[in-house]
């Protein structure tokens, strides 16, 4: 694999319940290189965000976990989130896919999720020290019961090889993690432009009720701004549910 340390190191393993789960074990009991990788074929109780399911299936998602330890401080925690999505992005869009963040960090084609993001830090003296970044892809698994999902099966005629998308993520991961340390406002641009609905008025619920906001950006503590009528509102993860 053409990079200098992301990826340079691959743990594989045919079943496991979460690579991130084994990852941040073995990140405990071994000192691992930073880019280490774990990927399984399968995993038995894969893990999402807010405690949901990821589920997958054997050879037709991609399951991944990266070790990295960034050494950022905890005020950049998000724009480490940010970096990561948009380089699973920028991975997506050179297989010919049209992607899209959709706040915190799911990656949508054609309004669907076709890719999540699991990032497990720990903390030391206020600096992040460890991230596990756990990401999963729909590549050509049946998830037609899912409404909001979709894979990458549905919108291109050349599907990628797993070693195919994992090299492409890799490479965007390297390329936008100096960016991150030297250039961090071209990230949190980078991910703008790429953000599903920026601009565009969108319907939310938030506690049974409706309304409408115009997307405006993710500040730097995550939360989602909304301009509603005429004055800027801040949401925090969890706290408003988009209605697509
Ligand atoms: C989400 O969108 O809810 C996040 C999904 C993250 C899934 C990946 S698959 C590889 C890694 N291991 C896990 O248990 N979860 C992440």
């Amino acid at each position: 694999m053409d990079c200098l340390f992301v990826g340079q190191h691959i743990i594989e393993l045919s079943s496991v319940d979460s690579t991130n789960n084994y990852l941040i074990d073995l990140s405990q009991s071994t000192s691992l290189v930073e880019g280490t990788i774990v990927i399984a074929k399968e995993q038995t109780a894969g893990r999402g965000q807010r405690n949901n399911i990821w589920s997958s299936e054997s050879d037709k998602s991609l399951c991944i976990s990266l070790l990295l330890k960034p050494k950022l401080d905890i005020s950049q925690q998000f724009l480490f989130n940010k970096f990561i999505a948009l380089s699973l992005c920028q991975a997506l869009n050179k297989c010919s896919l049209t992607t899209k963040i959709k706040w915190p960090n799911d990656i949508l084609v054609d309004r669907k999720k076709v890719a999540g993001i699991l990032i497990e830090n720990s903390i030391r003296a206020s600096k992040i020290e460890k991230s596990v970044v756990g990401i999963g892809i729909n590549i050509n698994n049946n998830i037609s019961h899912i409404s909001k999902a979709t894979s990458i099966a549905e919108h291109v005629k050349t599907i990628p090889s797993i070693p195919q998308l994992l090299e492409l993520i890799c490479k965007n991961i390297e390329k936008n993690y100096f960016l991150l340390k030297q250039k961090p406002l071209k990230i949190d641009e980078l991910y703008h432009l790429n953000f599903f609905q920026k601009g565009q008025v969108q319907k939310f619920s938030k506690n049974g009720e409706f309304f409408d906001g115009i997307i405006n950006s993710v500040n730097d503590s995550g939360q989602l701004v909304v301009e509603v009528n005429g004055r800027f509102e801040f949401y925090n993860m969890g706290e408003i549910k988009f209605m697509i």
